[in-house]
């Protein structure tokens, strides 16, 4: 049942191209444009919308603060994020334009769960991005968008959470058709370009070897932080999450401008890095990326750098450089994230760790 590899987790890794694959399948017409029929808000209830609501838990979160950033580019519309446990016992402001989506893999998280009632009684739309036929978010929702992974066992979420973002990225596309905004040649062009993803993630996994090696030779760093700006921000936490949860290791992700601002007196000879490093053509973030790289390394951080493959400028800056195809910058955390998962799965193999089921962790969190 585990096909061959010792874990889930690695051959769950090992089947994302195909679940980023299955989970584009039949939305992408003929004619370019999206069809998400069986989402059930109607075209004419989305162009209404005036607020997008995120609410989610741990790895289902983290997609749906990169869905932020997608969801303001490509739709033009707010979108706030947040943590479907803390949105509950606030007042937050809803209304029936206010199209609140929850993220969840299993459908069964409680607090979720919660949230998407406590959004319904004021009257939200509410959309589950959900990866279980049959669980209750759907039930509860207005409309789904099923994420078509297949089942998750291990208990730290891999495949799924790069369909959650192949399923925001749809739901920020869609968005942008059927309202129209200022970027619609580059919407359609994106469609076109996340076809081609499943492709990538293939790439980043045939050159995982060297994240391996990397990985046994910190099995005994106390501590690894990451950083990224913009949407690798995201991925720094997602990064920082799999290694606490599976090598049960001091892990903590930073917004990479947020250094100076406290964090960086943390780094000192020797501490490992790993910074998600955005593409050349967003020049501003890149360039103030780089410089984050050097001053972390002036003061004794060993570098770990994820940057876009033929990225000579942060080469010089990097103790390792870790390769990965160039796709559009909202793009890049599914190419970035899969490293990550790599190099927390191996360091805890090596630690001697049963990654499909860690320490004190349930799959689904059915209690709040
Ligand atoms: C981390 C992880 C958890 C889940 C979270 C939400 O690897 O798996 O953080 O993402 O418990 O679970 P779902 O998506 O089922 O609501």
């Amino acid at each position: 049942e585990k096909g061959g590899y010792d874990y889930f987790m690695l051959k769950e890794i090992a089947e994302q191209p195909r679940a980023v694959a299955d989970t584009l399948l039949g939305r992408i017409g003929a004619d370019g444009r999206l069809s998400l029929d069986e989402m059930r808000i109607s075209d004419q209830a989305l162009r209404e919308v005036d607020k997008v609501v995120i609410v989610a838990c741990g790895t289902a979160n983290h997609a749906g603060l990169i869905a932020k950033y997608a969801i303001e580019h490509w739709a033009g519309l707010p979108c706030e994020v947040e943590l479907a446990h803390e949105f509950r016992y606030r007042d937050p402001i809803l209304s029936r334009n206010t199209l609140v989506i929850a993220i969840s893999q299993s459908g069964e998280t409680m607090d979720t769960l919660m949230a998407v009632r406590h959004a319904r009684e004021q009257h939200a739309k509410v959309l589950g991005v959900c990866n279980v036929n049959g669980s209750t978010l759907p039930r509860e929702c207005d409309g789904v968008l099923y994420t078509h992974a297949g089942p998750e066992i291990a208990v730290a979420s891999t495949k799924a959470f790069l369909t959650q973002l192949v399923a925001v990225y749809l739901i920020a596309l869609y968005l942008a058709q059927v309202r129209g905004t200022k970027w619609g040649d580059e919407v359609f062009a994106m469609i076109q370009l996340l076809a081609q993803m499943p492709d990538k993630v293939e790439k980043v996994l045939e050159t995982m070897g060297p994240v391996r090696d990397l990985a046994r030779s910190l099995a005994d760093a106390p501590s690894v932080l990451f950083l990224g700006r913009h949407v690798g921000f995201p991925v720094a936490l997602e990064g920082a999450l799999k290694l606490k949860e599976l090598a049960y290791m001091h892990a903590e992700g930073f917004a990479a401008g947020e250094l100076k601002h406290g964090p960086i007196a943390l780094i000192e000879e020797g501490l490992p890095v790993i910074v998600v490093v955005p593409p050349r053509a967003r020049a501003v973030l890149h360039d103030k990326i780089v410089s984050n790289i050097q001053e972390i390394r002036a003061r004794g951080a060993r570098t770990i750098v994820i940057a876009e493959e033929g990225d000579d400028a942060v080469r010089p800056y990097a103790d390792t450089l870790i390769e990965v195809p160039a796709v559009p910058t909202l793009l890049q955390p599914l190419v970035t994230t899969v490293p990550l998962q790599v190099f927390a799965c191996e360091l805890a193999t090596a630690k001697g760790h049963d990654v499909d089921q860690p320490r004190n962790l349930a799959k689904s969190v059915t209690v709040e």
